[in-house]
């Protein structure tokens, strides 16, 4: 098979249309970069082509050009990029497109937009078959919407054969009530698109050159022009403006945990669980309310998360426990427990059957298998060894004000509750340190450090200087007890 074949037949080209200004958005972001489930929508088209296994993917691009193509650079550096300067019109863009590429297209050509995120690969894999298998010139991704509004209609005649698209603003009254619509996406015969689009004339309501007028010249043709009804109107929904984009992702999310669901992991409240597309989870996880799950995370059989957690590209170890936490890029060992209350800072890695527990914030700390830091403490910069125990209450005094210095504590140490570890320094393997210790030279192996000054009492001070209180009266009534 030579790289300019698909697997299911002859060569595809792939062209995605992005370069509009997405005006409604109002965003200083171009349109194309606003993400869903943690990927921008271009990301989404991208992927959907990418299941087309096209020879050739071309995007097209215009508005934010310069964070456009970095984008896509960064998703696929394969994808040929050209600039369309002014936006003519759909058929322009893929005029644009076509100049770009080295050798004219062979095959079938696919055309889709940036901005509509819930196409998926296997609908375009079907599009192409219908469109092959049916020996069409043209095949248009259609679907039938209650609201039409503001779409292409597909024009068919009394056989029921298509024979245009109009755009909204050229249609007739009888034609505006056309529920059967233009997706936007559409499976072109490569020789015949190269023919249709050099003659497109831009005689309509906008002077645009509108791709969707190869339908009508096909049929003038007399060739054969059909369409492919898609029962998931979803999937050819666009995002236009911030409450289609919150609408779609919401959708998106739906079925990312539906899938999730399907493949054995257990979600107790899907509407409260967020999971972006790039996520993996293993079977018998199970996410409990108020759970996201971003960017690259990866959660191991028989995790549990949340409730009330949100991580960002963290690894979670199987059966790990991880409650109310706030996460990013870190790793959680198997068996370990995180939370509830934690806050792991990116360079996080706690070891298997560790454990990182209320009130507690790390950062780039390493914490070694088995080794605790149960309450209310800060570690950054920080080596825990195997089997050690952080006391309740422990600073990482990391910051001079200047720079970072790390802080080392040995296998199996036992640290006391209430310390300040001012970093650089290094507490030996089994090693102790008493309570309130404020821990500035090293600690040797085996010993123990006491940092404290002694505590001292004075007798009879509260009814001396608090007289009248409920205190000295506490005090008083003890005192009388005792004589
Ligand atoms: C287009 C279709 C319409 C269809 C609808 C589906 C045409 C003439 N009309 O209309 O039948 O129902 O999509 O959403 O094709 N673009 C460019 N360069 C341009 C113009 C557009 O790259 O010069 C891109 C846009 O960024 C967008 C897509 O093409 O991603 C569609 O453009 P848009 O202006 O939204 O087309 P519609 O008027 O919605
Ligand atoms: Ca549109």
């Amino acid at each position: 098979m030579s790289s300019h074949e698909s697997s299911s037949g002859p060569a595809v080209t792939a062209i995605v249309l992005a370069a509009g200004a997405g005006t409604r958005m109002r965003s200083e972001l171009p349109k194309v970069l606003h993400e869903i489930a943690g990927r921008p929508l271009v990301g989404h088209a991208l992927a959907a082509v990418a299941g087309l296994g096209a020879a050739r993917t071309v995007a097209v691009i215009g508005h934010g050009r310069e964070e456009v193509s970095a984008a896509i650079t960064a998703i696929d550096p394969g994808v040929v990029q050209v600039v369309q300067t002014e936006q003519r019109g759909t058929g322009h863009a893929v005029k644009v497109a076509l100049e770009a590429l080295d050798a004219p297209p062979a095959g079938t050509v696919v055309v889709t937009y940036g901005d509509v995120p819930l196409l998926t690969g296997a609908t375009l894999h079907d599009l192409v078959e219908t469109h092959r298998g049916a020996g069409r010139a043209v095949t248009i991704l259609s679907a039938e919407l209650r609201d039409p509004t503001g779409y292409g209609r597909i024009v068919r005649d009394a056989e029921g054969r298509v024979q245009a698209i109009r755009e909204h603003r050229d249609a007739s009254d009888d034609e505006l009530r056309i529920r059967e619509i233009n997706s936007g996406v559409l499976a072109v015969d490569a020789g015949f698109l190269l023919r249709a689009v050099a003659s497109l004339r831009d005689d309509n309501t906008q002077g645009e050159l509108y791709l969707t007028d190869i339908v009508a010249h096909a049929v003038r043709e007399q060739l054969p022009v059909g369409a492919h009804v898609l029962e998931d109107v979803w999937q050819t929904e666009g995002v236009n403006d911030r409450v289609q984009l919150a609408q779609l992702g919401r959708v998106l999310n739906d079925r990312l945990v539906e899938h999730w669901m399907r493949q054995g992991v257990t979600v107790v409240d899907p509407a409260t669980t967020w999971i972006d597309s790039a996520v993996e989870l293993a079977p018998d996880v199970t996410l409990l309310p108020g759970t996201q799950l971003l960017g690259a995370t990866d959660v191991a059989t028989g995790a549990t998360i949340g409730p009330d957690t949100t991580l960002r590209n963290v690894e979670v170890g199987t059966t790990a426990s991880v409650v109310r936490t706030h996460g990013s890029d870190s790793v959680i060992g198997a068996g370990a427990t995180v939370g509830p209350f934690a806050y792991l800072r990116p360079g996080t890695l706690l070891d298997a059957g560790g454990k990182i527990g209320t009130f507690v914030e790390t950062k780039n700390a390493h914490i070694g298998p088995g080794a605790k830091v149960p309450h209310l403490s800060y570690v950054g910069d920080a080596e825990i060894g195997e089997g050690a125990n952080i006391g309740a209450g422990t600073i990482t005094a990391n910051y001079d004000g200047v720079a970072k210095h790390r802080t080392t504590v040995g296998k199996h140490a036992r640290t006391g509750s209430d310390n300040v570890f001012v970093a650089p320094v290094t507490i030996g393997d089994g090693a102790y340190t008493a309570a309130g210790t404020t821990v500035r030279d090293d600690v040797p192996a085996g010993a123990l450090a006491i940092g404290e000054g002694r505590q001292r009492m004075i007798d009879g001070w509260v009814e001396a200087k608090r007289p009248g209180t409920s205190s000295a009266e506490a005090s008083r009534r003890s005192r009388e007890t005792r004589e």
